[in-house]
C-alpha cells in the first residue's frame, strides 16, 4: 500500500517524505492555486524532491486539448502522471497516452460504472473521491470497497486505485483494510494520524516517574 502526499506545498511535501510518507503526490489546479507562481514550475520542484509519481492535472475538456496537454505535462519530468477528469473525451485520451506510453490518472471517479469504464481505456489510476461523496450524504467507503470488489474479480481491469478526498484517519483505516492500492492525504489527516491522547498521557506520566530515580 502506497501512501500519497495530497498537496503541491513543498514544505508539506518534504515533511512527509521525512517520514516515510511520500510514496507519490497527487495535485489539482486547486491546489496548485494555493500555491501561487508558475503552475509548471510548482510541478519541477516537487518532481525534484520526489521520486515517486507527481500526479499534474490537465484543464482541457476536449480530446486534441487533452491530448496536447497531456503530452506537454509528461515533458516536464519522468514520474508525471496525467490527470484527466472523468469525461467522455477524457476516456479517449487516456488510450491513446497509455498507447503513447505516458502514464494516466482519471479523476473526479464519484461512481463504480464510472470506475469500470476507465479502467477500460486503460487508466494507469483511477481516483475516486470518497470525502465530497460523504459531503453530500453518500457513504464513500461503500463506493470505494465496490471499486476494489470489480477489481478483484476482473483482474484483466489492470488500474490501480488512489482513494482521494479523504477526510479523517478513520478514512485511511478503513481503505487500508479494504486494501486500496494508494491513499492520497492531505497534511492535516496524516498529522491527526499520529496523535492519541492515551500515547500524550503516558508519555507525560513516564516523564514525571523519571524524575524518581538517578540517571
Ligand atoms: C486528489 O487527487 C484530489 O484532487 C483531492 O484528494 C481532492 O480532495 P478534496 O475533496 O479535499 O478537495
Amino acid at each position: 500500500m502506497d501512501i500519497y502526499v495530497d498537496s503541491a506545498n513543498l514544505n508539506e511535501i518534504k515533511a512527509a517524505k521525512e517520514l516515510g510518507l511520500c510514496d507519490g503526490v497527487t495535485t489539482n489546479p486547486t491546489l496548485i492555486a494555493k500555491e501561487g507562481g508558475s503552475f509548471t514550475e510548482i510541478l519541477k520542484k516537487i518532481c525534484e524532491v520526489v521520486s515517486g509519481p507527481v500526479h499534474a492535472e490537465v484543464l482541457s475538456l476536449d480530446y486534441a486539448g487533452i491530448l496536447s496537454e497531456g503530452r506537454e505535462l509528461a515533458k516536464i519530468a519522468e514520474n508525471i502522471v496525467v490527470k484527466i477528469p472523468m469525461l467522455e473525451a477524457g476516456l479517449k485520451a487516456a488510450k491513446t497516452l497509455k498507447e503513447e506510453g505516458i502514464p494516466t490518472n482519471i479523476t473526479l471517479i464519484f461512481s463504480a460504472a464510472q470506475a469500470i469504464l476507465a479502467a477500460k481505456a486503460g487508466a494507469t489510476y483511477i481516483c475516486p473521491f470518497l470525502g465530497r461523496l460523504d459531503d453530500i450524504g453518500h457513504d464513500g467507503l461503500q463506493l470505494l470497497g465496490q471499486i476494489r470488489a470489480i477489481l478483484d474479480n476482473n483482474p484483466d481491469l489492470d488500474t490501480q486505485i488512489i482513494a482521494a478526498s479523504i477526510r479523517t484517519p478513520l478514512h485511511m483505516v478503513e481503505l487500508s483494510s479494504m486494501g486500496v492500492d494508494i491513499l492520497t492525504a492531505p497534511e492535516k489527516v496524516l498529522k491527526q494520524m499520529q496523535k492519541h491522547p492515551l500515547t500524550d498521557a503516558g508519555i507525560a506520566q513516564f516523564l514525571v516517574d523519571a524524575k524518581k530515580f538517578a540517571h
